[in-house]
């Protein structure tokens, strides 16, 4: 069995600090929700480490309030991976940098490394040369690791798939690993599927599990996460970790259940109950207000109201009773209506 004290070292191999992890179930990246309430939240649940959205480069260096508001780590979170997309290694350096020092004046706690986000598919970011638009400009994207690499924190890569069907995928797959790897990142996350699959279609476990016997230590995994089985595959095939992403948020216990399939003890957080889920919902609602105003905490609330209910009889009445909601008292008035 796993010990909850066992950390993890996904490693700096180059000097700098290493990074450690409680345990290798992370959340992924995902725009528009990984904000630091819900960060926090999974953490809470079991999460090993977390990751903020991805940040742009530019809006940091713009000075873009709400960019550096999208910087904030709370007290409580777990070890949080800043994700920067940039389409070139001055601005991603330069934006990381100004991102480090806004964080070193409005946070206790750092970020404990950084991100590139080298697989974001869409056109918005990829016409710009940025996301996944990277892995067609390989000297770009090793040029950005060894960039971010001088500012001595470990370097985490997000990428996908190479285009194609096999074996070219996987060819195309390993020679821009290898590529990251010998630039100095110290981990890299593969999604299976490709940029032109977008969100859609299988993601191929395969070939992110070559990737993971070809580079021991180096690779974690995203893609179809929607059970304890997928993290189990995962592992199993050598990764170091797993990224939780749309199965996370469909079902925020999925950090649990797959921890206790791995042998790590789970700490429980009084969530037997329909009343107790109840009080779940109503303290991260609290939280997202303080953090993101009324609004945000409504529209963030909903996605996660079914996932933390599920399994309940009263759970179909009370998402239709929110789902109708858009003001904050009034959500949390009828959440505390099903309390009983
Ligand atoms: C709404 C949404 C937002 C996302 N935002 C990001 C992001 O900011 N950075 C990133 O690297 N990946 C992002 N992703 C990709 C996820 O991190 C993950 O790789 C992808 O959803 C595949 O995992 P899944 O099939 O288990 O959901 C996003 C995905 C979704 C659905």
């Amino acid at each position: 069995m796993n010990t909850g004290d066992q950390k993890l070292k996904t490693g700096d191999q180059r000097g700098g600090a290493p990074l450690h992890v409680r345990n290798p179930l992370w959340l992924a990246p995902l725009a528009g929700v990984t904000l630091p309430p819900v960060r926090r939240f999974f953490s809470r649940l079991g999460a090993g480490l977390t990751h903020t959205e991805m940040i742009s480069c530019m809006g940091i260096t713009h000075g873009n309030r709400k960019t550096a508001g999208m910087l904030r780590i709370l007290e409580g979170e777990g070890p949080v991976v800043l994700q920067l997309f940039a389409p070139d290694v001055s601005s991603l350096v330069g934006g990381a940098g100004t991102a480090l020092r806004i964080s070193s004046e409005i946070n206790a706690v750092q970020f404990a490394a950084l991100g590139i986000n080298m697989a974001c598919p869409m056109p918005k970011v990829t016409k710009r040369g940025a996301g996944a638009a990277l892995m067609n400009a390989p000297d770009t994207a090793f040029e950005m690791t060894r960039g971010l690499k001088k500012l001595g924190l470990p370097v985490w890569i997000k990428t996908r798939r190479g285009e194609g069907e096999r074996p070219e995928s996987l060819s195309r797959t390993l020679r821009f690993v290898e590529g990251l790897v010998n630039a100095g990142a110290d981990n890299v996350c593969v999604h299976g599927r490709t940029p032109a699959q977008r969100y859609e279609g299988r993601a191929d476990k395969e070939i992110v599990g070559e990737a993971a016997a070809k580079f021991p230590g180096k690779i974690s995994a995203s893609g179809d996460v929607y059970a304890p089985e997928d993290v189990l595959d995962y592992i199993g095939m050598g990764c170091v970790g797993v990224m939780l992403a749309r199965g996370a948020v469909a079902n925020p216990f999925l950090f649990r259940k797959s921890l206790l399939a791995l042998g790590f003890p789970v700490s429980r957080e009084c969530d037997d109950t329909f009343n107790e889920r109840i009080g779940i919902l109503l303290k991260l609602s609290e939280e997202l207000k303080a953090e993101c105003g009324d609004r945000l905490a409504v529209v963030l609330l909903k996605r996660f109201l079914g996932g933390v209910l599920r399994g309940f009889p009263m759970s179909a009445e009370a998402r239709r009773a929110v789902g109708v909601v858009t003001d904050f008292y009034e959500m949390t008035r009828v959440l505390r209506s099903f309390a009983g």
